[in-house]
């Protein structure tokens, strides 16, 4: 089975009466790495708890791996690591015992080797006998992946990873999942930053307001963020465009004063220059030109305020 998460009708109404999950649909291939982008209350804890089994889902099904999260309970979590969003670390305990009492927890046998693997990648080697209370927020965020990593699951969760975190750290946090990915670990992760999941997704999931509002793949995104836009305010109004001018991406705006062209960087179009040309050999000219850029920033703020709704789930 190629689908190692599969969501499916899944909604969630707190006791409150509060609908946090309105029929979420989601697959998640072997080895993916998915973000999960939203505002903040926009549902990515939820969703998250529930697949690991912390809050219950009011309808819907969710499967790891063909594991039922209600029916397969142990079998379900067992193929999970969770990073939560809040940590939990206050602790007399030291590092290499609460990595080592993690991996115990799931009835798995000890490993030192594989912890010594983990503490390592992690940069946490040189800390393995410190006492927990003692560690910077950085190494308490490495040392939860650590625990989260003990039994090696086969999805590992990463609920808003780096918030908080500083620049150097998300950046190590980076290439942390990076190097997860290359061991064929799925990674799962909440973002409200949209650098994060450009950074590091190969799809990106958009939630707003408890629904998916849209799943797509980073690299189609990100042709999008190549769209430019440039503006041409003529001198006079046009009737329609001329034959001449015929070229795609080009259209005249409703009161008929502008010439919008819009154009994708990576794509073969014809040039801005060749477009002006054309323009003055017709005496077509102009007061005013402007561009315009699209930003993965502006795509996102875009659909997570307007009432977009573009499911693709
Ligand atoms: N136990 C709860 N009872 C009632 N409402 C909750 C509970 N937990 C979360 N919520 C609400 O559900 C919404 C989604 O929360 P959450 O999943 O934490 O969002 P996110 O992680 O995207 O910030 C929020 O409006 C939040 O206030
Ligand atoms: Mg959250």
């Amino acid at each position: 089975m190629n689908k190692i998460l599969r969501i499916s009708h899944l909604s969630k109404t707190y006791q409150s009466g509060f609908q946090a999950l309105k029929d979420i649909n989601l697959e998640i291939s072997r080895g993916e790495i998915f973000a999960l982008l939203g505002q903040n209350g926009a549902g990515k804890t939820t969703l998250i708890s529930i697949i690991c089994g912390i809050v219950n889902p009011s309808s819907g099904q969710v499967l790891v791996d063909g594991k039922n999260i209600i029916q397969d309970y142990r079998e379900a979590r067992s193929l999970i690591g969770l990073v939560p969003q809040e940590l939990f670390t206050d602790s007399f305990e030291t590092v290499w015992n609460t990595v080592c009492f993690s991996r115990g927890l799931y009835g798995k046998a000890p490993d030192p080797q594989l912890i010594e693997k983990t503490l390592k990648d992690l940069s946490l080697w040189d800390k393995r006998n410190n006492k927990i209370i003692t560690l910077s927020g950085g190494m308490k965020r490495r040392l939860m992946i650590a625990k989260a990593l003990s039994h090696e699951p086969k999805i590992l969760f990463l609920d808003e990873p780096t918030a908080g975190v500083d620049v150097s750290l998300r950046k190590d946090m980076w290439d942390l999942v990076r190097d997860l990915k290359n061991t064929g670990t799925t990674v799962i992760l909440t973002t409200h930053y949209i650098e994060e999941a450009e950074e590091m997704a190969d799809r990106i999931g958009i939630i707003r307001n408890g629904e998916l509002i849209l799943v797509e793949e980073k690299l189609s995104l990100m042709k999008k963020l190549g769209k430019k836009e440039l503006t041409l305010q003529l001198q006079h109004p046009l009737a329609v465009i001329p034959e001449a001018l015929n070229i795609p991406g080009l259209t005249l705006s409703e009161d008929r004063t502008e010439l919008i062209y819009t154009f994708d960087l990576n794509s073969k179009q014809i040039g801005i220059a060749e477009l002006l040309q054309t323009l003055s050999r017709l005496g077509l000219g102009f007061k005013d030109l402007h561009t315009k850029q699209s930003s993965l920033e502006e795509i996102f703020v875009n659909l997570v305020n307007e009432g977009v709704t573009a499911h693709e789930a």
